[in-house]
This record gives C-alpha cells, structure tokens and sequence, in this order.
C-alpha cells in the first residue's frame, strides 16, 4: 500500500489488518519479518506490553524510530489525478459516479475527507480474504481495514494481496458476492462512472508542497475540492445475485497502467496564478468604465 497521504496514523490504524498503531510498531517489522536487530534495546522492548504492537507506546524509546516515524508521517501529499479536467474539475463522468458511490454506501467504509473509516477501528469482511491471507496479531484475521481511496488511480494492484489488477476488478471480478458495494445492482455505464469518480479522488491537498518543495501557486477557484461526505449506512452487504455483472462491466474507462509521479496537474505549470487574472480583470473593467464614460 501507498504510504503517500496517509501522513503516518493519520488515518487510523497501520497495516490491512490494523495491528499497528504507531510507525514505531514496525520495530516488529524490522526485527520478525525482515530479520533485523531492530532499533530499541531488547530489555526495553521487554517491558511491559511494549512487545505488543498494540501494547504500551514505543515512542520515546529510539531517536532512529522516532525520526522514521516523523518522515512517514510528513507524508500527507496526494498527487493529483490525470484522470480529471484539466482545470483540476471532476469530469462529468465522475460527478455521476460520486452519486453512484454515494447510491451503493462505499462512503459508509470510504467516508469523510479521508474516504477511510479506518480511525473507527473497524474492520470489515467485503469477501476478500481468502485462506492465504493471513492473520491478525496471532488470530485469524476477521476483517480489513478500509484503506483511503485517495491517490488509488496510482497505485494498482489492488486489495490487501494485490489480486486486483484494476479497479474494475475489486468491484467486480473480486466482488462476484457483492459483499463489496452491491455493484451488480447498477445498470450500464454506472459501473464506468463510478469508477471515473474512484479515479479520481486525489485529495485537498492536491496543490499542497511537500516540505523540502517550493510552494505551490493557490488552487484556482472551483477546482475539485473533496466531497468529504460522511457515510451513511451502507447497502454493502446485499445477496449475491449471480448475473448482472457481466452487464455492467467492459469497455469504458481506461485506467493507468503504471504508477508515475505526476506531482503537478498536467498543464499546472500552465496555469495562470489568480492574481494574474484578478488584475487582468481589474485592468479590462477600467479601461470598460474609461470607454463608457467617452461615449457619454
Ligand atoms: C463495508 C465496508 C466497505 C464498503 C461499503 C466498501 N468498501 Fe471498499 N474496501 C473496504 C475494505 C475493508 C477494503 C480492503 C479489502 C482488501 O484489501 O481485501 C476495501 C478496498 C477497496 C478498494 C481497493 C483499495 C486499494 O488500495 O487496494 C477500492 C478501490 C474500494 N474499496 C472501492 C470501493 C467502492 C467503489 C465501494 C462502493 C461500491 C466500496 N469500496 C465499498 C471496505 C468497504
């Protein structure tokens, strides 16, 4: 998973399963996955809960941890979609599926600003685990934790095992039982809008400047704030219907076949900064009144 705009625990909990709760955690990491010593000192790990992921904090305790955590935490930057309007707008396109994502309760789970419900600590099960998933902090693993779909137009292949090369695929290949958003519901061409809209979700801080850019000039008026709707209940667990899938998927949409830094808009560089078109304004109303009052 992208670590891009989750700014750290920004989110919520760490990891599709949720068993972290601080970057420090991946002191686990470091020591049981990548056969490394690890950064605090084995007695101190061995105090208290602090060997549990979700025991006592590891903040504090390794100034290289700390400052690990600190960088991925200052990772809140989304980049910005080149799937939208030039302008930075949703196409008309997305502008419908945002009623189809809203229609099928994504935002129940892929809600608020963050399009995560992640910080309520819930996990769900959308019928994507499969026995080569894994488990969670030693017990099986119930559920997942919905990851933001901020910046997902980049970060193919999808869900926690990668088994979804595209975005179509988690709604509908990976979705046969429609435990994920009752997709089979949706007639032609809903399925591509609403995966224009999933395309195109990049954040409020599309425009803003990592810390070690220059800044970045101001978003012109009116292009793509984030919905930021809070879920209401959701329509996600409806019956498998078998049939209908077929129906709505194929064609449409193309989605990027490779993740590549777009840190601007396309044609950002392009853009002209507001002030330019403020006094430009200013100027052509002045030399308006200027002509009005010759004529007079
Ligand atoms: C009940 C909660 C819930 C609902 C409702 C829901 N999702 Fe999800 N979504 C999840 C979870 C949990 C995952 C992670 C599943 C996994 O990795 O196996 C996920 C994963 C995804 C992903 C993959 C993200 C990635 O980075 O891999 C996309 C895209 C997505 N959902 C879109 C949608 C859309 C569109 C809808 C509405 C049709 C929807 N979801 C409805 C919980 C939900």
């Amino acid at each position: 998973m992208a670590l891009l705009g989750r700014g750290g625990t920004k989110h919520g909990p760490l990891n599709w399963g949720g068993n972290f709760d601080e970057i420090q955690d991946f002191e686990h990491q470091l020591r049981d996955s990548f056969d490394g010593k690890g950064f605090i000192p084995d007695d101190v790990l061995q105090t208290g809960t602090r060997n549990q992921p979700l025991g006592e904090p590891k903040a504090g305790l390794s100034p290289e941890l700390d400052a690990l955590a600190a960088y991925v935490s200052s990772l809140e930057h989304v980049n910005p979609s080149p799937f939208r309007n030039p302008d930075g707008s949703l196409t008309a396109d997305a502008v419908a599926g945002k009623a189809v994502f809203e229609k099928l309760g994504c935002d129940f789970c892929h809600g608020g600003p963050d399009f995560t419900d992640s910080a309520r600590g819930q996990l769900h099960d959308v019928g994507t685990i499969t026995a080569n998933s894994g488990m969670r902090a030693g017990q099986p693993l119930i559920g997942i934790d919905s990851p933001t779909l901020l910046g997902v137009w980049e970060t193919p292949p999808y869900l926690h095992d990668g088994s979804a090369p595209t975005l179509r695929d988690v709604l509908t290949t990976n979705n046969a039982t429609d435990l994920h958003g009752y997709v089979s519901s949706l007639v032609p061409g809903q399925l591509d809008q609403l995966i224009a809209y999933v395309l195109q979700l990049d954040g409020d801080q599309r425009l803003r400047a990592l810390p070690f850019e220059p800044p970045l000039p101001e978003p012109v008026a009116g292009s793509g704030g984030q919905p930021g709707v809070v879920g209401q209940a959701g329509t996600g667990g409806q019956p498998a219907t078998g049939g209908g899938l077929q129906g709505a998927a194929g064609g449409g949409t193309k989605e990027p076949q490779r993740s590549s830094c777009a840190c601007r808009a396309p044609g950002a560089d392009t853009r002209p900064h507001p002030w330019v078109l403020l006094t430009a304004l200013a100027l052509s109303a002045l030399v308006a009144l200027r002509r009005a009052r010759g004529q007079r």
